[in-house]
């Protein structure tokens, strides 16, 4: 049976969209049953809207603190019934109540080689850093901001010169291959968080991931 993707985004919705192009092809283990954005002018939505995706939007600027936001928003999410939520470029903090709630079933993609750069301005950082490489991670949402088990990374080089566009260019390429992957194998349920009083790690096909995710190769 077909899992149920929730994507909750804030801006343009380029991985939504790779995700939304993934899922239609024959398949695929999971339907984008509905995206959710906090910024009614999100792009995203118009992306959902031409998919005859169900969206909407709920800004956070309706509400008087985050915990009363988030309760809103897991309402408005839970009437999806989701197995799955993407967090597909959703620019906030989400509070211990939301992130417990979507335990194991809430992935986010953040833009560097985590642990590196957790927070915003990533690219201008590893170039500011001088450093050779760069690139983006796919996550388990904790409750530590881009803290969570990291699943799978993709490595960017850094080339003399280059612009925190021009590298924001040369991640979102990566993304987009390698985010629809993720999202499949939490559909298939090949994917799983374990948590314990310690610590939490990604599980692949019953083996612990690394720090690094899949792809470690160090
Ligand atoms: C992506 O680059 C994603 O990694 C980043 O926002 C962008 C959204 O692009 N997410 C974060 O920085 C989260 N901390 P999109 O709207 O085109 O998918």
């Amino acid at each position: 049976m077909s899992s149920r993707i929730l994507v909750l985004i804030s801006g343009s919705g380029s991985n939504l969209q790779a995700i939304i192009d993934a899922s239609l092809v024959s398949g695929y283990p999971g339907e984008v049953v509905g995206v959710i954005s906090n910024k009614a002018d999100a792009y995203g939505l118009t992306r959902a809207s031409n998919a005859n995706i169900t969206n909407l939007a709920l800004s956070h600027k309706d509400f008087d603190c985050r915990e009363s936001y988030d309760q809103a928003l897991m309402t408005e999410i839970d009437k999806f019934s989701p197995d799955v939520v993407v967090l597909a470029g959703f620019m906030r903090i989400l509070t211990p109540a939301f992130v417990q709630h979507y335990q194991g079933k809430l992935l986010n993609i953040h833009p560097s080689l985590l642990p590196k750069y957790q927070g915003l301005n990533t690219h201008q950082r590893a170039i500011d850093a001088g450093d050779k490489e760069h690139g983006v991670s796919v996550h388990f949402v904790t409750e530590e901001l881009d803290g969570g088990p990291v699943i799978l990374q993709a490595k960017v080089p850094v080339f003399d010169g280059d612009t925190s566009d021009d590298l924001a260019e040369r991640v979102h390429e990566q993304e987009h291959r390698i985010y629809p992957l993720v999202v499949k194998w939490l559909c298939q349920k090949r994917l799983t968080m374990l948590k314990d009083a310690e610590q939490e790690q990604a599980i692949l096909d019953g083996k612990i991931l690394s720090v690094s995710g899949y792809a470690n190769d160090e």
